[in-house]
């Protein structure tokens, strides 16, 4: 069973969808969240770590005196519980270079685009989906990859396209996309787990 630690700024339905998926779902047997962490005290994603009994923490960048000792406290929390494979959802913020080579190739990320497309510095949230509509794209999607010290450049592991019609606003797109990654993102642990020490 992998210990699965879950990162979060937000609302947290990427780790809802990952909890339901180890009691419930294609990591039944394979997966457990053990921690999740955010840097938000108001994330609802702790709220939902809360009502499942899974332990959790905030640790807020503003008590750090810089990014390597906030980054170092996050490791420190990751290894406290044994954590095998860390999981982005929603979580706003760079992970530290310590945090990487300590969980080289065991670091997943969700993207709410058809990366490498709409990615990087800046792009996330709505912003994403403002520049797809910009854009004119007829299709959008969510992309499932590793994390390296840059923002979304990591390899991929899965994507999933939904359609774009017309008239679609960015929140259209944002709901749809968000479907999507409530599928992949467990299909994508799942592919690391079962592949583990070919990564
Ligand atoms: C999702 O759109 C995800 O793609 C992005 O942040 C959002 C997280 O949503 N990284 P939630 O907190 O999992 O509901």
């Amino acid at each position: 069973m992998k210990r699965l630690g879950v990162l979060a700024s937000g609302g947290g339905t990427n780790l809802q969808s990952i909890i339901d998926s180890t009691s419930k779902g294609i990591l039944k047997g394979l997966g457990e969240v053990v921690l999740v962490i955010s840097n938000n005290p108001n994330a609802y994603a702790l709220k939902r770590a809360a009502n499942e009994n899974i332990k959790s923490v905030c640790v807020e960048r503003k008590n750090f005196k810089d990014e390597k000792s906030f980054n170092d406290i996050i490791l420190k929390e990751l290894q406290s519980v044994r954590v095998d494979i860390v999981c982005l959802a929603g979580y706003i913020r760079l992970i530290g270079r310590e945090i990487i080579e300590s969980y080289r190739n065991k670091i997943l990320n969700i993207h709410p685009a058809l990366l490498p497309k709409f990615g990087g510095r800046g792009m996330y949230g709505h912003y994403v989906h403002e520049a797809v509509v910009k854009s004119k794209e007829t299709v959008s999607g969510a992309t499932v990859h590793f994390v390296d010290e840059n923002y979304d450049t990591g390899k991929i592991i899965i994507q999933q396209k939904v359609k774009i019609c017309g008239n679609d606003t960015p929140q259209d797109i944002a709901e749809k996309v968000l479907i999507v990654e409530h599928e992949i993102y467990p299909k994508a642990i799942r592919i690391l787990i079962e592949d583990l020490d070919k990564f």
